[in-house]
């Protein structure tokens, strides 16, 4: 008799909400595995988290960490005593991490020294810029992982480079689209759009919380002239992350920004909400990296505003544009006039990502046809 695989699926801020969902789902329909639900609380307004647990169709979480806010250290040896506490009141057979948050290392560390099998899904990214404590994030965890998951071949050849063994790795492609899949209908009928008053391929979306870009007076308010004087030309819709928010409010900029003529600073919205601002933009403003994806995927030009990115595959294959904040309003007439890079969608970004997991984990316990958990990996 087989004993059920025990999966920890960790999450921690609002990028691994959607990473997580198609995967619990997927896992929940098979009968080899138990799943554990970890959010570790990073985000924890109702808009940056519970609009997600109920948009993505996610339960409420098995275990909640309760970390919240902090400096690096703070979160991530916060989460690293409540999911030690976790896992050694009842120990899981596969700690699963996604993307590169403060959680995804903490607990890949904590799941390692545990003799814990770690797996990483968006495996391989590298922006090669260690200014972003992201990368850090991307570096450790990957050094950690037994199984890393990658979403394209830039993924697969940074871990060759790094000396991750072959077999460790399988493409699977992207877990967002899945997301935006399983979702589709919904985003599509969610009628945002609609109450802002925006007119469909009228309007750009805008969203920004990278410290380098919102962290200091100068260059926040340098980006608030260039998004005021892109308005002028093109109404934009600007659902506002909670750190952008507290640094525009306090280097006096909120004002300014929410009554120039074009602008609509709103809350940060769900994701079906979001998504459906997303699919009828006329162009994004960004520097997010779901949102690179996202828009590559449904082929609608994306400003960068990042001097590197983790995903190059938006830039060769997709439809994105890293650009300096200086390059904005060109930028922005570029497009409006006719030259918008449309792209096309990368191999595997294809919302089956999800099923390709579930196969490699299957695979991975079949290969070693033990029956002790600890024998998932190679
Ligand atoms: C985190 C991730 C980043 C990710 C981003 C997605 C790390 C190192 N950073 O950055 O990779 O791109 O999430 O959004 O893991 N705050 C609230 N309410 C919340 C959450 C945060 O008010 O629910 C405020 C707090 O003032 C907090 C600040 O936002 O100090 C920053 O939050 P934090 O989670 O530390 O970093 P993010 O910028 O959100
Ligand atoms: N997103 C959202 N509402 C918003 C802004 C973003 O639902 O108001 C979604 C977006 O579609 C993407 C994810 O959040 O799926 C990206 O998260 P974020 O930009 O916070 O983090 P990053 O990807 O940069 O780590």
């Amino acid at each position: 008799m087989m004993q059920r695989l025990r999966i920890d699926l960790i999450a921690a801020a609002r990028p691994n909400f959607m990473k997580i969902a198609p995967l619990f789902h997927a896992l929940r329909r098979e009968s080899w595995c138990s799943v554990r639900l970890v959010h570790t609380g990073q985000h924890y307004d109702k808009n940056m988290s519970d609009a997600f647990f109920s948009d993505l169709g996610l339960p409420a979480p098995d275990l909640h960490l309760g970390v919240g806010s902090g400096s690096h250290a703070e979160q991530t040896a916060n989460v690293m005593l409540g999911y030690e506490a976790a896992c050694v009141a009842e120990r899981p057979g596969l700690t699963l991490v996604v993307g590169d948050v403060n959680a995804t290392v903490a607990c890949a560390l904590v799941a390692a020294k545990l003799h814990i099998p770690v797996a990483h899904l968006e495996a391989g990214l590298r922006s090669g810029d260690r200014d972003m404590p992201e990368e850090i994030n991307r570096l450790v965890t990957d050094t950690l992982a037994d199984i890393l998951w990658t979403p394209s071949p830039d993924g697969d050849a940074n871990l060759a480079a790094e000396g991750v063994s072959p077999k460790k790795i399988t493409r699977v492609g992207n877990i967002m689209i899945d997301s935006y899949e399983l979702m589709r209908e919904r985003i599509e009928a969610s009628g945002e759009r609609q109450r802002l008053g925006l007119e469909r391929g009228g309007y750009a979306v805008v969203t920004l919380h990278r410290p380098s870009n919102v962290d200091a007076a100068g260059p926040l308010g340098e980006l608030v002239r260039q998004l005021i004087a892109v308005a002028a030309r093109l109404p934009l819709v600007f659902p506002v992350h909670p750190r952008t928010r507290k640094n525009l409010e306090a280097f006096g900029l909120w004002t300014t920004l929410a009554q120039a003529p074009g602008v609509q600073l709103v809350e940060p919205l769900g994701y079906v909400d979001f998504m459906n601002l997303v699919c009828d933009a006329r162009l994004i403003v960004t520097d997010s990296g779901g949102v690179q994806e996202e828009t590559t995927y449904l082929g609608i030009p994306c400003l960068t505003l990042r001097t590197t990115t983790e995903r190059p595959i938006t830039l060769t294959e997709g439809s994105n544009q890293l650009i300096a904040t200086a390059e904005l309003v060109p930028a922005v007439e570029n497009i409006l006039s006719g030259n918008g890079v449309h792209g096309r969608r990368p191999e595997l970004w294809d919302g089956h990502t999800a099923a390709r997991v579930v196969a490699d984990i299957r695979r991975r316990w079949n290969l070693v046809a033990a029956e002790a958990v600890e024998a998932v990996v190679p």
